[in-house]
């Protein structure tokens, strides 16, 4: 199966239900798409197709049917989206495990909404589970990354 990863053709030898976690993570060498839970409940398999966040672990490979962008097609080290900016500057990760996860969700979200109150910023975030409890500083980046956009 051919699919675009990050806007590059990729091709993998891979069965129709093959989750796309799978596909990216074990097949594609793709490592920044994260496995939680396998069940759609803690968001750190979110990667975007079209530009929608999508759990990776429930999106077939058989169903994809746009490009997908993961974290590492977001930006780089020398040059960050406003969001992994946002991230950086508010020191947001701690184990790291979950942010990816986070990023891309973040991302769809600020997209959307450049001005967001509180109680939209955790209602968007909310799929999105921290075993380390960064929600706070979550919070913050967000912020940031949406009034970095409002400039823009
Ligand atoms: S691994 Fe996909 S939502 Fe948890
Ligand atoms: S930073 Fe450790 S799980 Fe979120």
């Amino acid at each position: 199966m051919q699919f675009t990863i990050n806007g590059k053709v990729m091709e993998a030898d891979v069965e129709d239900d093959m989750p796309m976690l799978w596909v990216l993570r074990d097949e594609l060498g793709v490592l920044g798409v994260k496995y939680g839970c396998g069940i759609a409940q803690c968001g750190a398999c979110t990667v975007h197709m079209d530009g929608i966040p999508m759990r990776s672990c429930q999106l077939r490979a058989g169903d994809v049917d746009g490009p997908i962008t993961t974290i590492e097609g977001l930006g780089t080290p020398e040059a960050m989206s406003v969001v992994q900016a946002a991230w950086a500057e508010h020191q947001v990760a701690q184990c790291g495990y979950c942010q990816s996860g986070q990023i891309m969700t973040a991302t769809a979200f600020v997209l959307e909404n450049n001005n967001p109150t509180d109680e939209d910023i955790d209602d968007a975030m909310s799929g999105n589970l921290c075993r380390c409890g960064t929600y706070p500083r979550i919070r913050e980046a967000v912020k940031t990354a949406a009034k970095n956009l409002r400039v823009a």
